[in-house]
């Protein structure tokens, strides 16, 4: 079954992304028949080599297998972590739910269909000297059937999804871990209140507990969605949206943004580790810890941040108290960098210094004027932040 929503969903996103519509233009191009004139090439009289049918060649045949092969077996696809068939989360699993309920109506309407589709075609279809079939109007009993079994359905749909409704909407319990969610051009701002800690793009919740997501915009509308933790919710300008769920497995949810918010909309991604509510707590001590005193070129690069436009927009505790960009005390204890968008590696945290309009169009950090020196610097001073 969960190849099977993933074929749904794989269809979709190939749907969208406009594979399906080359595929019907390949075969509305393969109705042409051989030989035959299109009207803009018969109008213009061209010669009938050149209208020859562009799907009848191997070539375009093999090209039509590919698309369609990748299509269906993309569905097969097991390592697919922005999903939400394998829902780690009560929240996820209300949704999942209903999902499996309302596809499980679906197919089963689709068989009866077809099925007395298929009866109907073959038991009523023309044959010589045979009379014609006896018509249905005002037959009772098949006006009250097919009134009553779709209003049944409707109910049995309507029911489950009310439920689910108040479920999700319903308030956080008390002892719910509080998180503030501040959705930004293009990062996330992450912050514990109960805990005075902030981080950006990743972060920890404890496995088992409620949690509850404040989620606030600095700019425009973005929308807050991990798959595998539930659905998506918007971060509005001048609005807190609530969203609570109790993680349910330990492990990273890679979240994305999910309502267009500018030019890097795409490149909004975000991550969740679920962690025992031990090692969680494990992780807060380590955030609340002071940046470690830096040494060697790490010391080089905190000059370099100090001396440089950094200190105008990151915070780094009892460094720099910008609030522009993403908190940066423990950055080197992330897995990547820019929103998820690079790993947090030597290498491409220079790459991200020297030119970050080019790694994320449209991101607020200019190109500052660093020398090869200094980046080098602030690679191993960024580095050291643990
Ligand atoms: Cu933020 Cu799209």
């Amino acid at each position: 079954m969960i190849l099977h929503i993933n074929y749904i969903q794989h269809a979709q996103a190939a749907s969208a992304s406009g594979l399906v519509p080359v595929l019907f233009a390949l075969l509305e191009e393969g109705r042409v028949a051989p030989g035959a004139r299109k009207p803009s090439q018969a109008r213009c009289g061209a010669p009938e080599a050149m209208v020859r049918r562009r799907f009848g060649s191997a070539s375009d045949r093999a090209v039509f297998l590919c698309a369609l092969l990748s299509t269906l077996l993309g569905g097969c696809g097991l390592d697919s972590p922005m999903t939400t068939v394998l829902p780690k989360s009560d929240l996820g699993g209300v949704i999942h739910d209903l999902f499996m309920h309302i596809s499980g109506w679906a197919l089963f309407i689709f068989v009866i269909v077809e099925a007395l589709l298929l009866v109907a075609v073959w038991r009523f279809r023309d044959r010589p000297g045979r009379a014609e079939p006896r018509p249905v109007h005002g037959h009772v009993g098949l006006e009250i059937g097919w009134t009553l079994i779709p209003v049944l359905i409707v109910i049995s749909i309507a029911g489950p999804t009310i439920a689910a409704v108040f479920r999700i909407q319903a308030p956080p319990p008390a002892d719910a871990l509080k998180v503030e969610v501040i959705g930004h051009q293009w990062w996330w701002e992450i912050r514990y209140p109960e805990l005075g800690v902030a981080t950006a793009n990743e972060f920890s919740l404890p496995v088992g507990r409620p949690v509850s997501l404040s989620l606030k915009s600095a700019d425009v509308i973005h929308s807050f969605w991990v798959p595998q933790l539930g659905g998506k919710r918007d971060l509005i300008p001048g609005r807190v949206n609530v969203l609570s769920f109790t993680v349910t497995a330990p492990g990273e949810y890679p979240g994305q943004c999910a309502e267009f918010c500018g030019i890097s909309h795409a490149n909004m991604r975000l991550r969740v580790v679920a962690q025992s509510p031990a090692e969680f707590e494990a992780w807060i001590g380590r955030l609340k810890m002071p940046p470690v005193r830096p040494a060697g070129d790490a010391a080089k690069g905190l000059q370099a941040f100090l001396a440089g436009g950094c200190v105008a927009c990151h915070t780094i505790q009892g460094v720099s108290p910008g609030v522009v960009g993403p908190d940066l005390t423990h950055v080197g204890s992330r897995k990547t960098l820019a929103a998820g968008l690079l790993p947090n590696t030597p290498q491409q945290v220079a790459r991200w210094l020297a030119n970050p309009p080019a790694v994320k169009p449209g991101v607020l950090m200019p190109k500052l004027p660093l020398t090869e020196e200094q980046i080098a610097a602030l690679v191993a001073y960024l580095g050291s932040l643990r």
